[in-house]
């Protein structure tokens, strides 16, 4: 059996993990980007990648991060695996899911819409407005890119003089301010792995600044959820759409707060204090998915 691994780079750390947990499983990987994808329309086949027919040659498919590329690049690349999904091939995550939560205003809105608690946030072009919600949020928000990912380009912002200087900048340059009210978090947040209906492994974060990303310097903790953060990563990967979710909570002095769900996350720094395989939890998960 073969299944693909979407992937920028077939040698990176998570990739090589899932390559290695599948040859376990005598499944061959068959890695590749979306660059060197071909789709064909009233000809066959629909979508190959060198010689392989990817609907018919591959089970199922397993997607590393999307990767960055031109607004005409990423719908492609979503189109082309909408096409797949149509003609049955199992996606992990699917592309709807992919799409909702790679926007954090649509996986917000889809979220509180469900009733979990998620921190206020505004989102607006125009850049007086903004300013308003800045004052609405309390004066002290986080302002974050809408796409954005790994805390890369979020900033704290406490000064209204600092605050307008941004939002003129983020509105001449036509990009959406995302602002929201700071959370107190005491440096640390959570980290749950879902996988399927469960969450697979969870750490702790434990940063020296507000920001807790793995990839900036925070120190992974495992950690064990109670059942409440637990029913809330899984429900919220639910409503999302994903079957692997990084989720992003918060412990605020008034309870947990979901600030995001990654659909293509890594687990490098959690691989590293969780005797769960994490790799070999999702290759398992894809083959339970199978159409037979
Ligand atoms: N509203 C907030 N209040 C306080 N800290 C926040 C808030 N939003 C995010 N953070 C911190 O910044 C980190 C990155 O934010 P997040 O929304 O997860 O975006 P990403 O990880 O995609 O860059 C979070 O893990 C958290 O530590
Ligand atoms: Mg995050």
């Amino acid at each position: 059996m073969k299944i693909g691994i979407i992937t920028r780079n077939e040698n990176g750390w998570c990739s090589t993990q899932l390559r290695e947990a599948m040859k376990k499983r005598n499944i061959k990987p068959v890695c590749f980007s979306f660059p060197q994808l071909v789709a064909r329309i009233k000809y066959k086949p629909e979508v190959s990648v060198r010689e392989v027919n990817i609907l018919h040659d591959l089970k199922a498919l397993i997607m590393r991060p999307i990767g960055r590329g031109s607004l005409e690049e990423i719908i492609f690349r979503m189109d082309v695996l909408h096409r797949l999904k149509r003609f049955g091939m199992t996606i992990i995550n699917p592309p709807i899911a992919i799409e909702r939560s790679v926007d954090k205003y649509h996986a917000l809105c889809l979220l509180e819409e469900s009733g979990l608690p998620v921190p206020r946030t505004a989102v607006t072009e125009d850049q007086d407005e903004a300013l308003k919600c800045f004052r609405e949020l309390g004066g002290d928000v986080v302002i974050k890119p809408v796409f954005g990912s790994r805390g890369i380009g979020s900033t704290r912002v406490s000064d209204p003089e600092i605050a307008t200087r941004i939002f003129r900048a983020l509105s001449f340059y036509h990009t959406v301010s995302y602002l929201q009210e700071f959370v107190q978090h005491g440096f640390s947040d959570i980290r749950a792995f879902v996988i399927g209906d469960h969450v697979a492994a969870a750490m702790q974060r434990i940063a020296e600044t507000w920001k807790t990303n793995v990839s900036l310097g925070a120190k992974p903790v495992s950690t064990k959820l109670n059942e409440e953060l637990e029913n809330l990563a899984v429900k919220a990967a639910k409503i999302i759409g994903c079957k692997v979710a990084g989720v992003d909570i918060l412990e605020s002095p008034k309870g947990p707060l979901i600030v995001e769900l990654n659909s293509q996350p890594g687990w490098r720094g959690l691989q590293s204090v969780t005797k769960t395989n994490i790799a070999d939890e999702i290759v398992k998960f894809t083959l339970s998915e199978l159409k037979t």
